[in-house]
């Protein structure tokens, strides 16, 4: 799914932009999270084409589980705290590694990822899930991305978690 040629960030606003009203219609109405994570996954990697792998891990206890994606087959259980996915959940920020082999303690689900996003989903000021995007190029996530993600986030945390 990698593009040869990346995105202006100009682009890759737009492209968030246009996808939020998307998601509101989609999940309008729905009750069931787990349609909801899984056509979120399904919208967002039509949306971010430099993603090789998006997907959600949901907090169960003291732990990240996967729930609904898009790639290939990935680690199931995640500690609070370990890996960009914990960490985001523990420190309750969006965490973007430009270089996974650069973040100490970096999980590696697929050998050929490169860097990361993962944006926290929050309910009542908890961590409910992480949203996390994975990419086969280097920097293939900045600031953009994370501020185009924050609404998305935001309004996933409005779901019946
Ligand atoms: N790389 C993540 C693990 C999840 S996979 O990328 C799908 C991490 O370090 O938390």
């Amino acid at each position: 799914m990698a593009e040869s040629v990346a995105l202006t960030a100009a682009d890759k606003a737009a492209r968030y932009a246009e996808l939020l009203p998307q998601l509101q219609a989609l999940l309008d109405g729905e009750p069931d999270l787990v349609a909801n994570l899984a056509n979120t996954a399904a919208a967002l990697r039509e949306c971010v084409s430099a993603a090789s792998w998006i997907g959600f891990y949901v907090t169960k206890g003291d732990a990240l589980v996967l729930g609904p994606f898009q790639g290939k087959v990935a680690c199931v259980r995640i500690a609070f705290g370990r890996g960009v996915c914990g960490t985001a959940a523990a420190e309750k920020r969006t965490v973007i590694v430009p270089d996974v082999e650069q973040f100490p303690g970096h999980i590696a689900c697929d050998a050929g990822s490169r860097s990361e996003i993962v944006v926290p989903i929050v309910r009542d000021g908890r961590v409910v899930a992480v949203l996390d995007l994975d990419s086969y190029d280097l920097a293939a996530f900045d600031e953009v991305d994370a501020r185009g993600l924050a609404p998305i986030a935001e309004l996933l945390g409005t779901l019946a978690w």
